[in-house]
């Protein structure tokens, strides 16, 4: 496997921290995940950085914990939903390597992330139509990744095993050019 980062991108409940994980311990990577690079810089968890400083100042808290990534190898990346969202934050993760968006629909990640406190996104009347309209948003930025994995229907494990095949394709593709 070449050094190049793996980036899990996708919608609140996608499985990136996961997925994330175990991939990393599976190929011997590091495991990072933005949010909590996040939250360890402000001190706060993420629903108080939304409701004490806004969410403009967590997506610059965000920027900036992207931005320290740039030029890092053999690290599993999980990415907060909102992270493509930003021009800055779609050049520095696509140049790191190899990324990847876990695809699933708006029933299947409100089932997931249903009893979780921690998305202030979703502390809503109707978070399941939230999730609905912020991925319609975000699709065609979500689409524009190297590899596709839709999860509806399975579990970590077996996107896991997808993930290590299809990256071992193109590490063997990228040898041979
Ligand atoms: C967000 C997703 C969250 C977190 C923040 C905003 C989003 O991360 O970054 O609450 O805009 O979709 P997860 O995707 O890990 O839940």
């Amino acid at each position: 496997m070449s050094s190049r980062c793996v980036i899990l991108v996708g919608m609140m409940g996608a499985g990136k921290s996961q997925v994330g994980r175990l991939l990393a311990e599976n190929l011997g990577y590091d495991f990072v995940d933005t949010d909590a690079l996040i939250v360890k810089r402000a001190g706060k968890s993420v629903p108080r950085i939304f409701s004490e400083d806004g969410e403009e100042a967590f997506r610059a808290l965000e920027r900036d914990v992207i931005a320290e990534l740039a030029r890092r190898q053999s690290l599993v990346i999980a990415t907060g939903g909102g992270a493509l969202l930003d021009e800055a934050n779609r050049r520095v993760l696509s140049a790191l390597g190899h990324t990847v968006y876990l695809k699933a629909s708006p029933r299947e990640l409100y089932l997931r992330v249903k009893n979780d406190k921690n998305r202030p996104l979703l502390n809503v009347p109707d978070p399941q139509g939230e999730l609905r309209r912020l991925l319609d948003a975000r699709a065609p930025l979500y689409e524009k990744c190297d590899i596709v994995v839709d999860t509806e229907e399975i579990g970590t494990d077996e996107v896991v095993d997808l993930l290590i095949d299809e990256l071992a394709k193109r590490t063997i593709e990228t040898q041979m050019e």
